[in-house]
């Protein structure tokens, strides 16, 4: 690779929606073109990846298309559906046969009525989140989909409709926290629920033929498995065996759900309309969900001192940063197990500040590594030219302000050396 190239990770004007990619919106979202880059510098031999913080699984799209066998895991379950999809290819003839068939059903059922409103557990006051005519929209969209006997057309419609909620919900689209709509914007709200399922499912089949036509109908080149273990407790033996992964290439959250990305609460509405459970609880099982008790050290002199002089600011907003970090920690000990000797981790982050104190995660992740025998390849850094960004709310989360420190991505790269 020419040194430029190499050294340009900005891939301005790149299209990141390419192929599956284009199937759902997410904060955060790994861009593909960084997968894609550092599987071709570090993982031209590799036959295993592994993502501890998969999301929506851009990694492990990235690898299907190489040949690479995946595994990740994500807390929450949207995204653990979204990467599934993602990484599925249906048969498109009987996808086909569905996507005419919901057609024909959207021009015939608009105008039907429900005696009464269906009730979706997990959300307490539907009608606060959404206007009724569009509940009984989606409840027959949701009727039509649960009907559909295979398994990945299925899948694949959950998807479109995912964010077919969203976008017909009485929240503000362009923030990934849940705001209602100002009283004078949802009197005129009419969403087009039909129409916004179709162009969505319109638009994911485009994505899934290019997906398609590159796998070159060979869906089972390789393997992708996705969990919901949490890689900071234990990264069971029976999913992921010691010693076995060439690569990580993972991105994992910025700072704690509460005041950096509050990822339950992005796909609470989703969750609820797919039926799963709690979807409200995610955020707390997330990395620095729970608050430490007591302040501790870390093997890196650069963290330590920038918690010390958080410390003199706040005290208790400290216990909070701890919390974060020692999941941080706790997840690499584990993650560095997995890992083959020569194996790489690419860790993908953006430093935060909190205090208005710059917190050096992408040097914590070097560091930590370094604890548990890995050596310090390169850290690249990365201008970020699409400014919608997750971490708006950050660091004072307040709706719409954008953190400027947050321009600038990291991507560490990490060898096993012992
Ligand atoms: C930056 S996002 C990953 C985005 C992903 N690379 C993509 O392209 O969609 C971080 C993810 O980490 C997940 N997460 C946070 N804490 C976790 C934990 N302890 N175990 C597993 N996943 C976790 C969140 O649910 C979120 O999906």
């Amino acid at each position: 690779m020419e040194t430029k190239e190499k050294d340009d990770w900005t891939f301005k004007g790149a299209d990141t929606r390419q192929l599956t990619h284009c199937y759902h919106d997410y904060p955060a979202r790994m861009i593909p073109q960084i997968a894609a880059k550092l599987l071709d510098m570090f993982g031209k031999n590799a036959k295993l990846l592994f993502d501890p913080y998969c999301g929506t699984g851009t990694s492990l799209v990235e690898a299907k298309i190489r040949g690479i066998n995946s595994i990740g895991t994500d807390l929450n379950p949207l995204a653990c559906l979204i990467a599934k999809a993602k990484t599925t290819i249906p048969n498109l003839k009987e996808l086909n046969k569905q996507i005419s068939e919901f057609r024909k059903f959207s021009l015939t059922s608009k105008s039907l009525a429900f005696s009464s409103l269906p009730k979706i557990e997990g959300i307490k006051n539907l009608e606060f989140w959404f206007k009724p005519e569009v509940i009984e929209k989606l409840a027959r969209l949701k009727n039509f989909i649960n009907e559909i006997e295979d398994d990945s057309s299925r899948l694949f419609f959950q998807i479109a409709f995912s964010e077919t909620v969203r976008e017909s919900s009485n929240t503000r689209n362009n923030e990934f926290k849940l705001f209602r709509y100002k009283p004078e914007k949802l009197k005129n709200f009419s969403p087009d629920v039909f129409g916004i399922m179709i162009s969505k499912l319109l638009r994911n089949r485009r994505g899934l033929g290019e997906f398609a036509r590159i796998i070159d109908g060979d869906a089972t080149k390789s393997r992708v498995k996705i969990y919901n273990f949490n890689s900071v407790i234990e990264i069971p033996e029976e999913y992921v065996s010691p010693s076995s992964v060439d690569i990580i290439i993972t991105s994992p959250p910025y700072g704690d759900s509460r005041t950096t990305v509050a990822y339950g609460q992005y796909s609470r509405l989703s969750a609820a309309w797919l039926d799963m459970k709690e979807p409200e609880k995610t955020d707390r099982k997330l990395m620095g969900g729970q608050k430490a008790k007591k302040i501790n050290k870390f093997p890196s002199a650069e963290l330590n001192k920038t918690i010390d002089i958080i410390r003199q600011k706040d005290e208790n907003r400290t216990l909070e940063v701890i919390a974060f970090y020692n999941d941080l920690f706790d997840s690499i000990s584990n993650v560095s197990k997995v890992v083959k000797s020569g194996g790489y981790a690419c860790y993908v982050i953006a430093n935060r500040k909190v205090k208005n104190t710059l917190l050096p995660t992408d040097a914590a992740i070097r560091d930590f590594f370094r604890h548990f025998g890995f050596e310090h390849i390169d850290t690249f850094k990365r201008s970020i030219p699409n400014k919608r960004m997750a971490l708006r709310n950050s660091p004072s989360n307040i709706s719409g302000k954008i953190d400027n420190t947050m321009m600038q991505e990291f991507i560490v790269v990490m060898k096993k050396i012992a």
